[in-house]
């Protein structure tokens, strides 16, 4: 296909919650592209869970083991890459990101992104007493950051497939 994309990666940027891995999967599966998901390489890598990083070894540590991985992933044409919700916002990271991909942002309310939270308790940062005002939180912090990405679309809570015919018609 000649497109924008070219064989370049298609990296998805946004919060845990957003569907990046359900929609990264979809979306590999249409653009005929293999589908990475970067905190499982982070896990795989680290022979350790993501909860298990940020309780042994801390978030400054795991941030630097996330660029260190995506950096490497990033080598990789024709893949689809769904990056954990703190990877863009690492300043390293997403000058990488943005050097060598086409940066997608699945961008989605507060309501959406905590009902789908909810749903998988495993984010070390929403182990707090009050998980849906630190998720507001990150929104207010991140958003003007996750803008900076090549393409926003918005993943509603609709089949996920929508989301990702809409992240084809975004980047074709
Ligand atoms: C994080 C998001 C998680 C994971 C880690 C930190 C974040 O990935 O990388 O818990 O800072 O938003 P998902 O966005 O896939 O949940």
């Amino acid at each position: 296909l000649a497109n924008r994309l070219g064989g370049r990666p298609l990296v998805l940027v946004g919060m845990m919650g957003a569907g990046k891995t359900t929609v990264g999967r979809r979306l590999a599966n249409r653009l005929g592209r293999s589908f990475i998901d970067s905190d499982e390489e982070i896990e795989r890598a680290a022979q350790m869970t993501i909860p298990e990083i940020f309780e042994q070894r801390g978030e400054p540590e795991f941030r630097a083991g996330e660029m260190r991985v995506i950096a490497r992933l990033l080598k990789e044409n024709d893949v689809v890459l769904a990056t954990g919700g703190g990877a863009f916002v690492n300043p390293e990271t997403r000058a990488l990101v943005k050097a060598e991909a086409v940066s997608v942002w699945l961008k989605a309310d507060l309501d959406v992104l905590f009902e789908r939270v909810s749903r998988r308790s495993n984010r070390p940062l929403l182990k707090t007493a009050d998980p849906k005002g630190t998720l507001e939180k990150l929104i207010a912090d991140r958003y003007p950051i996750y803008e900076e990405a090549d393409v926003t679309v918005m993943s509603r809570d609709v089949p996920q497939d929508n989301v990702a015919a809409d992240v084809v018609s975004a980047v074709l």
